[in-house]
């Protein structure tokens, strides 16, 4: 099994450029499921999650070509609207199949997603949605199997803020007859983006970005050309790359303005951030000072990002308390991080960070997406050499990060 090992303790400076959005891509491409013709998709990042969207849009008889940075898709001749387990257990963003599926075959078959090992992470509120729209629901051997002729325009309100649990309702509803209104919705600007190429292929769509969106159904949609925005999770976890090492780092092809909680509370912590024109440039310091965090939806801080946050706290000059509110199991880089010399205490859904002097390299291993890239920001600043095992996870959500890094000046390589 491959693993990643780290010389720590090089400055990282230079250039980076971001790649497309994970979570804008996944929802886009599945959007093409809503119409037939080919759809064109560019700034597609090439991670393992997309690939495995691919394969579950092929074997539903979907044509589908991932060259380069971009995705050709045409669903004319789609056979069975069905996503089987052993394709959507590795990834829980499966379920936004559902939604498109349903609203243009009037019925779909989608295993009940796994995932992330992060929480629960029920769908319990995507299949309320589509219940309050019309659709028979019926959970069979694991799947959830929806029907209904033609979806019918909703007021939906959401208990807790989901973000595919937004994008799978708002897809349902750009065919669905009438108008739908989705109320406490998720307003991440990857929910924005998949509007935005809804709205592109003839939907009506109306408060994307707030917390009430208005969609007016439509009875047929045109295929999209668009582009996916920029990732601002990994330009995220550049930034506290940057901020980690002391370093001095430009970031390129980013939106500043998607990031404003994080960029806020990294430079609290001492580091210079210098939005401009599409980049970030940061300026690490060798004091960190210790930054409380509490995660909450957009434009709260991102739960995405608490992993990595919580590798710069490890070694500031002080205590923080961070408090992870959007999922319950979402601590598990601690024990990994203690290995390497943090001073980290879990007190239910909050962590206390003791900010350490230094981290020292150790054998570690990644139990999710976002864990494994604290890790390797701990790597990064660590004194010695750290072995990072179960990588696969980084794979699904950051591109080329060992180069990218590299590039920067790190010591790092795959082995
Ligand atoms: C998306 C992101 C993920 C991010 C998360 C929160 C994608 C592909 N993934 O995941 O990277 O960490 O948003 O920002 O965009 N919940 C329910 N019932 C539901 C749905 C959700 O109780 O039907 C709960 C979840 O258990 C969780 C909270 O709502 O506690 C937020 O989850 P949600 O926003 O749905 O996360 P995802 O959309 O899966």
């Amino acid at each position: 099994m491959k693993s990643i090992i780290i010389n720590g303790g090089k400055k990282l400076e230079g250039e980076v450029t971001i790649s497309g959005a994970k979570n804008a891509a996944l929802p886009i491409i599945t959007a093409s499921l809503l119409c037939e013709g080919e759809h064109r998709i560019a700034n597609v990042p090439s991670l393992v999650d997309v690939k495995t969207l691919a394969r579950i849009l092929r074997n539903m008889g979907v044509d589908i070509e991932l060259t380069d940075h971009a995705a050709v898709l045409d669903s004319s001749r789609l056979a069975s609207p069905e996503a089987p387990y052993d394709l959507v257990r590795t990834m829980r963003a499966s379920v936004l199949v559902l939604g498109p599926l349903v609203a243009r075959f009037g019925k779909a078959r989608v295993s009940l997603p796994g995932g992330c090992a992060i929480g629960a992470r029920p769908v319990n509120l995507h299949i309320m949605g589509l219940q309050k729209m019309g659709a028979v629901v019926d959970i069979e051997h694991g799947y959830v199997v929806a029907r209904a002729k033609r979806l019918k325009g909703a007021h939906i309100y959401f208990d807790i803020v989901t973000v595919t649990g937004t994008e799978n309702l708002m897809m349902a509803a750009t065919l669905a007859e009438g108008e739908t209104i989705l109320e406490n919705a998720a307003r991440e600007p990857e929910v924005v983006d998949l509007a935005h190429a809804l709205v592109q292929m003839g939907a009506k769509i109306e408060g994307a970005g707030t917390d009430v969106i208005r969609i007016t159904g439509v009875e047929t949609l045109k295929p999209m050309n668009y582009r996916v925005l920029p990732d601002r999770i990994e330009t995220g976890t550049f930034v506290i790359a940057a901020a980690i090492t002391g370093g001095a780092v430009t970031i390129r092809d980013c939106n500043a303005g998607h990031l404003d909680a994080l960029l806020t509370k990294v430079s609290e912590t001492g580091a210079e951030i210098r939005p401009g024109n599409g980049t970030i440039t940061v300026r690490g310091n060798r004091d960190i000072r210790p930054v409380d965090v509490k995660t909450l939806p957009y434009p709260g801080f991102p739960t995405d990002m608490q992993a990595q946050f919580m590798s710069l706290m490890a070694l500031a000059g002080g205590t923080s308390v961070i408090n992870e509110t959007i999922f319950e199991n979402r601590f598990t880089h601690v024990a990994e991080l203690r290995r390497m010399g943090a001073n980290i205490v879990i007190e239910g859904r909050s962590a206390v960070v003791k900010g350490v002097a230094k981290l020292s390299g150790a054998p570690v291993m990644a139990t999710d997406l976002r864990a494994s890239a604290s890790l390797i920001l701990a790597g990064l600043a660590a004194e010695g050499q750290t072995e990072i095992s179960r990588i696969y996870h980084l794979d699904r959500g950051y591109e080329s990060i060992e180069e990218k890094l590299s590039a920067l000046g790190a010591d790092i390589k795959r082995v």
